[in-house]
């Protein structure tokens, strides 16, 4: 396969009408796999939808979605795109910025996620997840989503802030529902500030973070800490660039947002998956039981298993499974025409699940990436699940430390099963999350099977 980015003409785009304002809004949080595969076969790689009140063009498939992450004539903003979805709440994060800016900021912020400062995190997270996984009361039916949202809250308060002494349990919970409105505004019809939508509630949340953060920040330009707050107050290019106190803030926001929701989803689907293939459990066990309580990053990336399943997992169920943009100035892809200023929707969740790219898309196979199959290598974006281009993930080999750190723990303490037959019901107005909280049977692991 092959993109046509030399091409300067192209055809319009097909346009798939729906109900106006509304369009395929409700297509796509009731089912978007579902709604992407019928905008692929019926209109090709490159068409247009209505979604949330605007027109957008939309790319499907990996040739499609390639155009936007390689940017060839720099067409494709990221800012006016994911500005129009949550703009106001994780305005001027990394991900909002573009070009020349963007790389600026990008340099400045890599430097808080060397190899060193990783093995750093690694070793905070340790005791931190331990400590969390305490206060899991084992039982049939426990429902580990909001008990995953519950730990990686805390873990971020530990590793991005330095220490849960910033805020008291009330404060912790009044900041995650401050997230979570942010977050949920994505997919808001309406967008304006008006009491008791989700708009409304996402701006006041905005408030909430960013006066917390501005309270802490002179302590944190102050102080030595090697939390993640502390070293964006002082890293420092080596031409002499830092960050301003309205960079630190707005990259914390949007870091704690990047880093919270992505990571709770993939360990959520991680435990679905293994407590309905205890098979993959077992081996994951086994691996985990061979390593100590507190491994490092290094020792985390041999357990070649739970690196197979967490593959698999993203490929099933991305957490972010869209991504956004906005052309600057006209550009062509595969053939279609995408006039300036219009959005544009890079719908990676497609290329996870399409029959030509992988064998039997719906099933859990993690041995489909092992190095004998390398079935993700059949396109080099046909598994994206961080993004692509000057923007992918740079949290990504924080992301590995981290779910890989939980599911670690709960191998060495717990085991679960899930009902073989059942199918997590799946929230899409925002980024995914199980309706039903996840449910598992979940019990300590049986005596002489414990830690040595
Ligand atoms: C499994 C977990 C995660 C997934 C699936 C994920 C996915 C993504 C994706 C798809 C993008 C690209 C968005 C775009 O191009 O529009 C992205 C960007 C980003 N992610 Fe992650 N992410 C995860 C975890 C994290 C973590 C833990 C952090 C931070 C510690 C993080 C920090 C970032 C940052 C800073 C960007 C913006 C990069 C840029 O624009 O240059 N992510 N992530």
């Amino acid at each position: 396969m092959a993109i046509d980015a030399s091409t300067t003409f192209g055809t319009t785009p097909l346009h798939k009408r729906g109900l106006p304002y509304i369009g395929s809004t409700l297509s796509y949080v009731r089912d978007p796999l579902r709604m992407m595969r019928r905008q692929y076969d019926g209109y090709g790689p490159v068409s247009d939808i209505d979604f949330i009140g605007k027109r957008w063009t939309v790319l499907l498939g990996p040739d499609a979605c390639e155009a936007a992450f390689r940017n060839a004539d720099k067409a494709f903003a990221s800012g006016d795109g994911w500005g129009y979805l949550v703009g106001p709440f994780f305005d001027r994060g990394l991900m909002l910025l573009d070009f020349e800016e963007h790389h600026r900021h990008r340099r400045i912020m890599q430097a808080a996620f060397t190899r060193d400062r990783l093995e750093g995190y690694t070793a905070a997270l340790q005791p931190a997840v331990d400590r969390g996984l305490d206060q899991w009361v084992p039982r049939d039916g426990f429902e580990a989503y909001p008990a995953l949202k519950e730990l990686t809250l805390d873990l971020a308060m530990k590793i991005f802030m330095g220490g849960d002494d910033l805020a008291s349990r009330e404060e912790m919970d009044r900041l995650n529902r401050a997230f979570i409105d942010c977050v949920q505004s994505a997919t808001s019809l309406i967008r304006a500030d008006i009491p008791g939508t989700r708009w409304s509630r996402a701006l006041r949340g905005r408030a909430v973070l960013e006066e917390f953060l501005r309270r802490h920040l002179a302590t944190k330009r102050a102080s030595e800490g090697d939390d993640l707050f502390s070293v964006l107050c002082h890293i420092t290019t080596e031409d002499g660039e830092r960050f301003s106190d309205d960079d630190v803030v707005n990259h914390m926001i949007f870091l704690l947002m990047a880093a919270h929701d992505t990571s709770t989803i993939t360990v959520s689907t991680i435990m679905r998956f293994l407590g309905q293939h205890p098979e993959w459990q077992e081996r994951c066990r086994e691996e985990s039981m061979d390593l100590p309580a507190d491994p490092t990053m290094s020792q985390l990336e041999g357990l070649t298993s739970l690196d197979l399943v967490m593959k698999e997992s993203l490929r099933l169920v991305p957490p972010v499974p869209v991504l956004a943009r906005k052309t600057v100035k006209e550009t062509v892809v595969m053939g279609h025409t995408i006039p300036a200023d219009r959005l544009v929707a890079v719908m990676v969740h497609l290329s996870h699940h399409m029959d030509e790219l992988w064998d039997g898309p719906e099933r859990f196979d993690p041995d489909r990436f092992a190095e004998d199959r390398r079935e993700d290598k059949v396109h080099r974006y046909a598994w994206e699940p961080f993004g692509g281009g000057v923007h992918k993930c740079l949290g990504i080999f924080f992301a590995g430390a981290e779910v890989k750190t939980i599911v670690h723990h709960l191998l060495r303490r717990f085991e679960w099963s899930i009902d073989p037959n059942y199918t997590t019901p799946m929230s899409y107005t925002s980024l995914p999350f199980p309706k039903d909280g996840q449910p598992v049977n979940l019990r300590r692991l049986s005596s002489g099977r414990t830690i040595a």
